[in-house]
């Protein structure tokens, strides 16, 4: 299967109920390839094939009340009695089967056509919330566990952003990316993905148990170490199925998953086997759809903004339509690369998503609607805010702005050095930056320390103690240190964690101009291409004047002197943080421990010595576990570096 399909789901799922129907109506027209004759994929050559020892069946969809209430008397009536289902999430990734021989994890494979699948064994082995070992007494000789793997919204957003700054084509959804990194023939790059996991159901029940229900192989598991979702319900009736999925439907935004629905399931083993199964999908069980979060309308005009390193973004511009309770006016089309792959074209009636808190997405156009001739999508070669050259790199998804004092450039790189994750110059947001800008009274981030009092007065409405209370904050900020400092100067890839690693590392940042390619690279965590990007800013006359600059006005240009005792205690020591912490932002924590002579790194492997775990801390606390890393918590982590 292509892991990016151009039919949106919504739309698919209703032609394929429309050709059951006819199929049902006219059976001597079904044709062995029909989309109703399998069930998921054909599995690929590129993996070996994995054969369930029992079908992975589908499920019959129902997408309102009526259709549940349908399906709950068809229930009833077969099995001759009331019955009770467990109502679950509908967890939108991708579906797995895990064989456990003597309670060791010893095969994994996708479901495919839910008899074969594909044999990708050593890249489950790399999420983190899948259990290398069952744990407990009652461990059967072989145990099939069924479950769904699937992307946090919060680490497709990290993946995504990480794929932007690579000038890679960003994943659609966080079941592509899902779907994508189970199938990488490297398991490297299936951990860089990030991926979780929850069970929802034993293959071998009868290893198990031979009585009780859904319910209670749900209990089973979550007892056994496998990761079962919270939100499951006991229904004594249809009517509490039809009130969860409701509940739900409102309230899918706070997960920080994706959930696509809710399966229904009849809860009782015994009666499931009564019901049986009609071709793939089993008559005790149905999943309950969402209705989509997409919607179509006409893309009037794609826009461009220019980005604080000077990329060309471009913007859909749509005719206002409602999706799931919000208007939708702009929409992302990430960049050009994007546009033509997709053949999207202004005047286009295009297909619009938008998923949870992400931005909406314009995911391509809807072809049958297409009329005249749309127009086709080109660059400007000129930037529409400064009209400098463009460039667009061979290779690269982006074009940008080659003018560094590009007034779009200058008020996002303006905004973002005053910032609460780098110097913080408190009365310098959004608002004052645009002011500041358009005044021409800051050309670049250095200009923020000439400003004086009779500067500021030239800006609307702000009055004596605006600017002295401004005043004293920009002489505050001088002091932030050289990590603070490297992190505003918007440098390609250098985000709060490698500033920390290279203030660390070279401890001035004369030291860091002075630094070769190759002394760059030697840090732990700086790679080639972070490594050429810092190389490339210092190399700019620009640049290093502006950094004069800055130095002459005060600027703290060093990384704080560690004391010698402390260091000692964490020198090399590597951290990692995963979840809130209470009193300290992820920036204030990294600080911290750099100032302790500690490193922070982003993931979870033998070489961790700490991680720092605060509220909703996610798989890196998992996978601390299982690799018995100690994890400390705020206190712990003061207590440390104290
Ligand atoms: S039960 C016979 N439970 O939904 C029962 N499936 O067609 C088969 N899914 O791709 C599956 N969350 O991977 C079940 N809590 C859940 C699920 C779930 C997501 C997926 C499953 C399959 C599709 C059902």
């Amino acid at each position: 299967m292509l892991d990016n399909p151009r039919v949106p789901d919504a739309e698919y799922d209703q032609l394929l109920r429309e050709l059951v129907d006819l199929e049902t109506r006219y059976p001597e027209f079904v044709t062995p390839d029909s989309p109703t004759q399998r069930v998921g994929s054909a599995p690929s050559e590129k993996f070996a094939p994995y054969v369930h020892s029992r079908p992975m069946l589908s499920l019959s969809n129902a997408f309102d009340a009526e259709e549940l209430r349908a399906f709950d008397a068809r229930v009833r009536k077969l099995a001759g009695k009331e019955v009770a289902y467990v109502a679950e999430l509908k967890i939108d990734g991708l579906a797995i089967s895990l064989q456990y021989e003597n309670g060791v994890l010893a095969r994994g494979g996708t479901r495919g056509d839910g008899r074969t699948g594909e044999e990708v064994t050593p890249n489950l082995r790399t999420v983190a919330s899948i259990p290398l070992r069952v744990r407990g007494k009652r461990v059967p000789e072989v145990l099939e566990v069924r479950g769904e793997v699937y992307l946090k919204k919060s680490d497709f957003q990290v993946l995504n952003a990480a794929r932007e700054r690579a000038d890679l084509t960003p994943f659609a959804n966080p079941r592509n990316a899902a779907a994508g990194g189970v199938r990488q023939l490297d398991p490297k790059l299936t951990a860089q993905r990030k991926l979780s996991f929850f069970s929802y159901s034993i293959g071998n029940v009868d290893a198990v148990s031979s009585t009780g229900g859904q319910f209670e192989a749900l209990e089973f598991l979550r007892d056994a170490g496998f990761p079962v979702n919270p939100n499951v319900t006991k229904c004594p009736t249809i009517e509490d199925v039809i009130a969860f999925c409701a509940r739900w439907e409102e309230c899918r935004d706070e997960l920080d998953y994706e959930i696509d629905g809710v399966v229904v399931k009849v809860n009782d083993f015994a009666t499931q086997d009564r019901l049986g199964a009609v071709g793939k999908d089993p008559r005790w069980a149905t999943a309950y759809k969402f209705k989509a979060r997409e919607a179509t309308t006409k893309l009037l005009d794609i826009v461009i903004t220019v980005g604080r390193t000077g990329t060309l973004n471009p913007n859909a511009v749509l005719e206002p339509v409602q999706i799931g309770g919000v208007t939708v006016r702009n929409a992302t089309l990430h960049n050009e690369e994007y546009i033509r792959a997709n053949d999207i074209r202004v005047g286009d009636i295009v297909t619009v998503v938008r998923a949870g808190d992400v931005i909406p997405r314009v995911v391509g156009p809807v072809l049958s609607e297409r009329k005249g001739k749309p127009r086709l999508f080109t660059m400007p070669d000129r930037c529409p805010v400064c009209g400098s050259a463009i460039d667009h790199p061979e290779g690269e998804a982006m074009s940008r702005c080659t003018n560094a004092a590009c007034p779009a450039q200058v008020l996002e790189r303006i905004k973002h050095f005053a910032s609460r994750v780098a110097m913080y110059i408190e009365g310098v947001g959004d608002v004052m930056s645009a002011q500041l800008t358009e005044l021409g009274l800051v050309k670049d981030i250095s200009d923020i320390y000439a400003l004086n009092a009779r500067d500021l007065e030239r800006i609307p409405r702000t009055g004596k103690k605006t600017i002295a209370n401004l005043l004293r904050n920009i002489e505050d900020s001088k002091n932030r240190g050289m990590a603070r400092l490297l992190s505003g100067l918007g440098i390609r890839f250098v985000g709060t964690q490698t500033a920390q690693i290279l203030s660390a590392d070279f401890g001035s940042v004369e030291a860091l101009e002075d630094a070769s390619l190759e002394e760059l690279i030697q840090s732990e965590g700086i790679g080639p291409e972070v490594g050429k990007s810092v190389h490339l800013f210092f190399a700019q006359t620009a640049n290093r004047k502006m950094i004069e600059r800055l130095a002459r006005a005060g600027v703290l240009m060093t990384a704080p002197k560690r004391v010698k005792a402390i260091a000692a205690a964490l020198l090399g020591k590597t951290f990692v943080l995963t979840g809130t912490l209470e009193g300290l932002t992820r920036e204030e924590a990294t600080e911290m421990i750099v100032n302790a002579g500690g490193k922070v790194t982003g993931s979870v492997s033998k070489k961790t010595d700490y991680v720092v775990a605060g509220d909703d801390p996610g798989s890196k606390y998992t996978k601390a576990q299982q690799l018995g890393i100690q994890i400390l918590d705020e206190s712990g982590l003061r207590r440390l570096c104290s």
